[in-house]
């Protein structure tokens, strides 16, 4: 079965309007895993405005399923990762100051870097994710620079679902195709929710994992922690 990580970047993001312990990110994460998730995943972000280092290597051997660490290698993040060892590092293009995740990468474009910064991730014992759009000459890219997965950036289906699921799926059905055929594992993320999950879900064979946050955590408020968990567990199955 797919599995389901949950960002929790959005509850730092509450417990940095006052500052202070509240919401508390650590006991957070080991509530999702209580409830049902298989995986947390955060985003530290140059300016730390939601889940900060110090979050990070707090959060880390708390984690019993498996942590995913997003983010732009810079060499702090580099740093970072290499010092925490999460089970997997996702690696996006995105700039110091963009609000969320925006784009896929350009797997021609940045191929040396991107190798180079696969290889030292994967001697490090880390499994390693590209953030990538459903452009098949990116997916062919990313095989190449011998990354495990891909994480597709499902910003467009989400947009494009609400107007005609079946349009908005086709492109993602190729990706995943040849993404598979490549040998690379498959993983996606980005304006998932419980609307457009199970399509999303049950049309795109060996997806290996979700990660889903702010949809997830604003269900959250009115649901509650373990039954939005339960909910989008249910997309899954
Ligand atoms: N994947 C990546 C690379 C992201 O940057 C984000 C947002 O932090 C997500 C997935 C999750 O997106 P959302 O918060 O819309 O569920």
């Amino acid at each position: 079965m797919t599995k389901l990580s949950v960002n929790i970047n959005k509850i730092a993001t509450i417990r940095n309007a006052r500052g202070g312990m509240l919401p508390n990110v650590t006991l957070a994460a080991q509530r999702c895993e209580q409830f049902g998730a298989d995986g947390i995943t955060v985003h530290p972000r140059p300016d730390g405005r939601h889940i900060t280092y110090t979050d990070v290597r707090e959060i880390k051997p708390l984690v019993t399923t498996e942590f995913n660490i997003e983010g732009y290698p810079n060499s702090s993040f580099l740093d970072l990762v290499k010092e925490v060892k999460p089970h997997q590092v996702t690696l996006v293009p995105d700039a110091p100051d963009a609000i969320t995740s925006n784009a896929g990468w350009d797997t021609i474009k940045y191929e040396s870097m991107l190798a180079d910064i696969i290889s030292d991730l994967k001697s490090c014992g880390i499994r390693t994710s590209i953030f990538v759009d459903t452009e098949l000459k990116h997916i062919e890219g990313a095989a190449k620079i011998n990354t495990d997965r891909i994480e597709l950036y499902t910003e467009s289906y989400a947009t494009e679902f609400l107007l005609d699921k079946f349009s908005a799926i086709a492109p993602f059905i190729e990706a995943a195709k040849l993404a598979h055929k490549s040998g690379l594992g498959i993983n996606a993320g980005h304006d998932l929710n419980l609307e457009n999950l199970a399509f999303f879900a049950s049309n795109i064979s060996n997806l290996d994992e979700v990660s889903i946050g702010h949809a997830l955590i604003s269900d959250a408020l009115y649901l509650g922690l373990e039954e939005t968990i339960k909910q989008y567990k249910n997309c899954l199955k």
